[in-house]
C-alpha cells in the first residue's frame, strides 16, 4: 500500500516538501474565471506556488496542469516563468459543454426601454460557494424564456459573444533535467525525465490494420487529444473517458469535479509505480484516489475546508478497498 499525505491548508511555500523530492506534479488549479461564481475561482493561482513547484521536484519531473481556453496563456506564461519547459497541451474534448454565450438581442431591448417577449419558463439549478461562504448554496431558481421584441433586436436575435466550449486544456510540463545530465543520465539518477508512452499506449480496434513500419503489439502511442465520447471516423485513436457530472446534493458536490479515469491516464503517462505525486490544488482528490489505485504516493493540500472533507473520505475509502484486496492476494 502506498502512501498518502494532505493538508487542510494553503499549498503556497510546500513546507513540508522536500527539495527534488517529487516526482510529478498533477494538478487543477483555480481557473481565474469564478467559474459559477465561486470565490475560489476568482484569479489565477499566484505564480509562487510554480517555484514551490520547481524546487520540490526532481530534475526532469514532469507535469500536467488543467486550464481555461481564456486564460491559459497566462498560466503557461507563469509556468515558463518560474522556470518550467512547456511540452504540450492536451485537449480533454467533451461534447456536452454549456454554452454561457449573452443573449445580445435581450440587452438591446433592455438598452432600447422595450420589454422582450415572455415565451415560458424554465427550472435553472446552480450550486456555489460565494465570497468563502463556509458551505454550498443551491439556487433552484425558475427563469422566463424570452424573445426579442424591438425592431433592433429582431435585427440581431441569436446574436451573443461565446461558443460550445468542447474541450479543456491541460499544459504539459518538464522541469529541465539536471544541469549537464543528458536524458538518460537524468532518468538513472533521480527516476525522472521521461513520459511513460507504453504505459498508456491506445489498443487497436479489432480488425484495424496496424500503422507504420513497425507496429507496436499494445497500441498507438497515446496523443494529446482525450475524449469523453465515442466518436466514429477514426477517432477511436483518442484515450476515451466519460465525463462525471456534478451533483450538488450528493457526497461530492466539488463543483469541477474531474473523473478518476482521467487522472489515472495522466498518472499512467507521467509515473511509474512507486513515485510520488502532488497536487498543490486536490479539490475532492481525484488526482490522489487514481495515484492510491496505481500504486502512486501523493500529497495533496485543498484550503476548503467542506471540499478537504470530501477528499480524505475519498482517500481513506480507496485506501481500505486497496488493503482488503492486498490481503486476499
Ligand atoms: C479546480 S479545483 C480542483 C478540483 C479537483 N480536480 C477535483 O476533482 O475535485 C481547485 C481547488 O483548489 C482549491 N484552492 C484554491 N486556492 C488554494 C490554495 N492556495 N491552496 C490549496 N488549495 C487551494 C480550491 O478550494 C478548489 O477546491
Amino acid at each position: 500500500m502506498k502512501s498518502y499525505s494532505i493538508f487542510n491548508k494553503s499549498c503556497y511555500g510546500l513546507p513540508e516538501l522536500k527539495k527534488n523530492s517529487i516526482d510529478s506534479l498533477i494538478t487543477d488549479p483555480p481557473y481565474g474565471i469564478s467559474f459559477q461564481n465561486n470565490h475560489w475561482d476568482k484569479n489565477l493561482p499566484d505564480k509562487k506556488i510554480w517555484k514551490d513547484a520547481i524546487r520540490c521536484l526532481k530534475p526532469g519531473a514532469f507535469g500536467a496542469v488543467f486550464s481555461s481556453v481564456r486564460l491559459m496563456h497566462h498560466l503557461m506564461l507563469d509556468l515558463e516563468n518560474c522556470g518550467f519547459i512547456i511540452r504540450d497541451v492536451m485537449f480533454w474534448s467533451y461534447l456536452n459543454g454549456m454554452p454561457k454565450s449573452r443573449d445580445v438581442a435581450l440587452d438591446i431591448d433592455k438598452e432600447l426601454g422595450v420589454e422582450s417577449k415572455k415565451t415560458g419558463e424554465y427550472k435553472y439549478v446552480q450550486g456555489y460557494k460565494k465570497d468563502g461562504a463556509p458551505s454550498y448554496t443551491i439556487n433552484k431558481n425558475t427563469k422566463h424564456k424570452r424573445e426579442p421584441s424591438s425592431t433592433l433586436g429582431v435585427h440581431y436575435k441569436g446574436s451573443g459573444l461565446g461558443l460550445k466550449p468542447a474541450y479543456e486544456p491541460i499544459i504539459l510540463v518538464q522541469k529541465p533535467v539536471a544541469k549537464n545530465y543528458s536524458v538518460a543520465q537524468n532518468v538513472i539518477h533521480y527516476g525522472t525525465g521521461a513520459l511513460n508512452i507504453e504505459n498508456t499506449r491506445i489498443p487497436y480496434e479489432k480488425g484495424e490494420g496496424k500503422v507504420g513500419h513497425n507496429p507496436h503489439p499494445k497500441g498507438r502511442v497515446a496523443s494529446n487529444l482525450i475524449r469523453t465520447d465515442a466518436f466514429n471516423d477514426g477517432y477511436d485513436k483518442f484515450f476515451l473517458v466519460p465525463k462525471v457530472r456534478q451533483h450538488a446534493e450528493e457526497f461530492n458536490n466539488h463543483p469541477t469535479l474531474k473523473p478518476v479515469e482521467l487522472m489515472h491516464h495522466l498518472v499512467k503517462l507521467l509515473t511509474w509505480e512507486d513515485q510520488h505525486i502532488l497536487d498543490p490544488f486536490m479539490g475532492s482528490g481525484s488526482t490522489g484516489i487514481a495515484a492510491l489505485e496505481l500504486k502512486r504516493n501523493f500529497t495533496g493540500y485543498e484550503t476548503d475546508k467542506d471540499y478537504f472533507k470530501i477528499a480524505s473520505r475519498r482517500l481513506e475509502e480507496t485506501s481500505s478497498k486497496i488493503k482488503i484486496r492486498e490481503q486476499k492476494t
